[in-house]
């Protein structure tokens, strides 16, 4: 009688010991698992947590990216320049005044883009508009010597 049970004792601490073997392994493919999927996924975590709260751009901000750097001179004068150039406020050369263009700078147009990219007096750099691109400060000035 006693050898039947040692048997089925046998058998069932084998299965045991095939079971903890069974679940080492899974968890070692798991572990594996996890390691080949994991880093790219922790980096772009750690990316995501470092990142600036805010990302300045000079070209596109957040924001107005859709439209940013393709408004027209118009387009961008309206939004930005024609609060001050519209009615000439605190000296600023009115919109199509063409006698106060020219007077300025020698109405160079490269002259004035940099000097309303800079900002002079009252008016501050890229006449506020701090997402507008080069090329849109060069048409919303062509605009408005027009
Ligand atoms: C806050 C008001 C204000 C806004 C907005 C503004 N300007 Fe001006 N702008 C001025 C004033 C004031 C002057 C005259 C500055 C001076 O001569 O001291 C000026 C002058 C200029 C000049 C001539 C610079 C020179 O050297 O004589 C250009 C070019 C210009 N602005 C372009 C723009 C453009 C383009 C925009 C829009 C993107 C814009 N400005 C928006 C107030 C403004």
């Amino acid at each position: 009688m006693s050898a039947p049970q040692e048997s089925k004792q046998g058998l069932s601490s084998l299965q045991i010991v095939f079971l903890v073997i069974a679940g080492f392994l899974l968890l070692v493919a798991i572990a594996v698992g996890f390691s080949k999927t994991t880093p790219p996924a922790e980096d772009a975590d750690a990316e995501e947590r470092i990142a600036p709260v805010a990302s300045v751009s000079m070209n596109a901000a957040p924001a107005v990216a859709a439209n940013a750097g393709k408004r027209t001179g118009e387009e961008l004068y309206n939004a930005a320049c024609l609060a001050c150039h519209g009615s000439g406020v605190m000296g600023a050369p009115k919109a199509h005044d063409k006698a106060a263009w020219s007077a300025r700078l020698g109405g160079n147009l490269k002259a004035l883009v940099a000097s309303a990219i800079a900002g002079k007096g009252a008016m501050p750099p890229r006449g506020g508009a701090m997402d507008a691109t080069d090329e849109e400060i060069t048409r919303a000035v062509e605009f408005m010597m027009k």
